[in-house]
């Protein structure tokens, strides 16, 4: 078993080796989607990234594989393990989380669907 904590959500349970991220949210009652309840997501099939979480020890989680590498590409600039789908993610060691994340340096796309996310050609004016 491995403890899983939730920042914002000031939640801690504990999860079996393996559990993937996003259902332990939702089993525990916990959103991870930034908006309308993941109703605009993929479900867990890796290709809308609505689910993407903040993760304080990226080594606790399974590596990203090759497809979520690859998107997450699109959200992060640089390399940063910090920011993962929690759909493919599977619990290994304790972890925290943090949903909706805040917007970090080299992070591009994500906040765009929290409405965080301000486009170029709008933050230059
Ligand atoms: S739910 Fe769509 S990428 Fe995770």
């Amino acid at each position: 078993m491995h403890r899983v904590h939730f920042r914002k959500e000031n939640v801690t349970f504990d999860v079996p080796d393996g559990t993937n991220l996003r259902q332990a949210c939702i089993d525990a009652g916990i959103d991870p989607y930034p908006v309308l309840g993941g109703l605009v997501s993929c479900r867990g099939k890796g290709f809308c990234g609505t689910c993407a979480v903040g993760v304080d020890e990226p080594s606790s989680l399974s590596p990203p594989a090759r497809r979520e590498a690859k998107y997450l590409k699109r959200l992060v600039s640089g390399l940063s393990d910090e920011l993962r789908l929690s759909c493919q993610a599977a619990v290994h060691g304790p972890v925290t989380i943090e949903t909706n994340p805040s917007m970090k340096e080299g992070w591009k796309t994500h906040g765009f669907y929290s409405g965080r996310y301000v486009p170029s050609w709008k933050s230059s004016s």
